[in-house]
């Protein structure tokens, strides 16, 4: 994973790096640091621990020059620590790297026997150190990075900086995405759009295998072979996004917060609210990513009712939290399309030799855009004679860019590692999708699309209803945080939420926690319950309601204390249960969006009351771009 950045021009490059890395922590927070031009020399400050420890660190240091490089850690070789943080330096040559350099055995073999003094545990620094010696003998550091590039096995991007050349960088792709922007007289080459955006909207996106020289008036391209690859840069509309608390303590309450308004910006697109319709308009699926985002007006919706009316399976495929929205997506489609749907883990899917037939649609679900699992299982079926459609929530990320139709989430930047709002607002989205595909196939009447049209306008406001059980919850964590464990249980639609709800639980709270299906719990997970045991049952009112209710008695016999999500005016499931948390009345489709807020809920102030860092949790990343 990691994030990396380099600036030049004339504004002051700690505060363009730095700023530019707080959009990056995202992907790893172990360490980080900055290498940035001071009366000529790559002066290098590293710190261990979060962005803001080394914040503090340049907090009162000057640096003169207008080129540096920056990079925030998530550890794959060598421990997190200050020895092992990036930027990497030898002999006036600078480093940052993000991926794996497989064969680094043998190149630290290679090195150590020709005396080289190593100073890390990482991959990154014998990179740095083999630059070092090419430039040493063609003082060209375009050259150099090349010459050394056959020598390195792996999925990684560098960026690249040197004393003896200060008015350029090097950068280079394969694999982690890099993106450079080209603005007047300056020049950012980061990890993603975010930092860029605040300073031009002409990007580069680079490609697997491309070299990119860049100085401050114009960025070069080139291929492994050495040849210039002709590219404009591409005009994007994006604008940055600054990510702020705005009053709450923690990024992932505020995101909790805001799930009323994503959730209502990604429906509006394709809801005609007068008419109670549904309209999917132009996927894109019959052009090129820049053709599709320089459209004025996407105007070949019949090209896309076209494709999907023949859609005869669909495989949704994702990793995490956007895999449990995959598994939603198979209950709505399923069940408004009459269409078979196959929803798997991306790093599951690539390495089973899956069969994709004709007329199969294959979706693949993901926050960032950079997972590189959901990215392989993409290139996988982009091989075959499959439609591929992203739903993701940064747009011109590599999975947006690769995918044949785009789906936005919608959902702003989301900063906290464990994912909310994009998980809400794509529910919303695969409600409107699966409808769509259901009115396409003649499976939907005009009857059902308004009723589902109209929960689906209710649902924003109902969101804000719940969110109300904030207080609830801020006062439970204290005695919840004691269970010994969490067993979350929920049927049909519902069952995907609770596996969310407890993975929720585990990313945050670091307390064990299992998602089950209701109805699976006498094959075993009920050996597990106790009076020390929690659970959490998703139960709104639905055809399945009373099944569950069953469940619930054969839990109670057993001690287990009992926490309820159901519907308002639930007599039965309010006897049961320690606690019952009521929804507002809805669609069975929109109650499943809506437990997701108190499970959200749940996770959070039962980690805070632990006193984790809910924000950026141990060991995780959130954004996955190793394998
Ligand atoms: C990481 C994050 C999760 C996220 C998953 C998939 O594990 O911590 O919150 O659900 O990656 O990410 P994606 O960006 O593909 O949705």
């Amino acid at each position: 994973m990691c994030g990396i950045i380099g600036y030049q021009g004339e504004r002051n490059p700690k505060e363009v790096i730095i700023n530019g890395l707080k959009c990056l922590e995202y992907r790893g927070y172990d360490s980080a640091g900055i290498a940035i031009l001071n009366d000529g020399k790559l002066k290098r400050v590293r710190a261990e621990g979060k962005l803001e420890n080394l914040n503090k660190k340049i907090e009162n240091i000057d640096f003169n020059g207008h080129l540096g490089i920056g990079h925030t850690r998530w550890a794959t070789h060598g421990a997190p620590s200050e020895m092992n943080a990036h930027p990497h330096y030898v002999d006036g040559v600078s480093l940052v790297h993000n991926g794996i350099i497989e064969n680094y055995m043998d190149l630290r073999d290679e090195l150590l026997s020709c005396g080289a003094k190593i100073t890390s545990e990482t991959d990154s620094e014998l990179v740095a150190h083999l630059v070092a010696r090419e430039f040493q003998i063609s003082k060209d550091l375009l050259k150099s990075v090349q010459k050394v590039l056959p020598r390195l096995e792996g999925a990684f991007s560098i960026v690249v900086a040197s004393e003896d050349q200060p008015d350029r960088l090097v950068a280079f792709k394969n694999g982690p995405p890099l993106v450079i922007g080209q603005g007047d007289g300056e020049t950012v080459v980061a990890s993603d759009i975010q930092p860029i955006v605040a300073y031009t909207k002409k990007v580069f996106y680079l490609e697997d295998f491309e070299i990119a020289e860049v100085t401050r008036e114009k960025v070069e391209i080139y291929n492994l072979k050495g040849e210039k690859i002709d590219r404009m840069p591409l005009e994007v509309s994006w604008s940055s996004e600054k990510a702020e608390k705005h009053g709450f303590p923690h990024f992932m309450l505020k995101e909790i917060f805001e799930q009323p308004a994503a959730v209502q910006r990604a429906i509006a697109e394709y809801l005609d609210i007068e008419k109670k319709e549904i309209q999917l308009g132009d996927l894109g699926f019959s052009d090129t990513f820049d053709q599709y985002i320089a459209k004025a007006n996407k105007k070949n919706a019949i090209e896309t009712d076209e494709i999907l009316k023949n859609v005869e399976r669909v495989f949704i495929v994702a990793c995490g939290t956007s895999y449990y929205a995959g598994l939603v997506g198979e209950y709505l489609i399923e069940k408004w399309a009459r269409v078979p749907v196959e929803v798997e883990f991306a790093s599951e899917f690539r390495y089973r030799h899956p069969v994709l037939p004709k007329n199969s649609l294959f979706i693949t679900i993901s926050q960032s855009g950079e997972t590189a699992d959901t990215l392989a299982a993409l290139r996988l079926a982009n091989e075959s004679d499959v439609t591929s459609l992203s739903i993701c929530n940064v747009p011109g990320s590599t999975i947006d860019r690769e995918s044949t139709g785009h789906i936005y989430m919608s959902a702003g930047v989301e900063v906290g590692v464990a994912s909310t709002k994009a998980f809400t607002s794509t529910l919303a989205l695969l409600n409107i999708f699966g409808l769509y595909l259901g009115k396409l196939k003649g499976e939907v009447d005009r009857d059902e699309e308004v009723r589902l049209v109209e929960g689906l306008i209710h649902l924003p406001s109902q969101m804000e209803q719940v969110l109300s059980y904030d207080k609830f919850f801020s006062q439970a964590a204290e005695t919840l945080k004691n269970f010994k464990g969490f067993l979350y249980i929920g049927r049909g639609v519902n069952f995907p939420i609770a596996l969310e709800g407890a993975l929720k639980l585990k990313e945050l709270a670091y307390m064990h926690a299992e998602g089950y299906a209701a109805g699976e719990m006498k094959h075993g997970p009920i050996a597990l319950i106790d009076n020390r045991m929690a659970i959490v049952v998703v139960a709104p009112d639905d055809d399945l309601y009373e099944k569950t209710v069953s469940n619930l008695e054969e839990v109670r016999a057993r001690g287990g204390q009992i926490i309820s999500i159901g519907t308002e005016g639930n007599k039965k499931l309010k006897e049961l249960s320690l606690h019952l948390l009521s929804l507002p009345k809805s669609e069975w489709s929109i109650n499943a969006i809506l437990s997701v807020v108190p499970v959200q809920l749940l996770a959070y102030y039962v980690a805070n009351a632990l006193g984790h860092d809910v924000d950026q949790p141990r060991n995780l990343a959130k954004s996955v771009t190793v394998e």
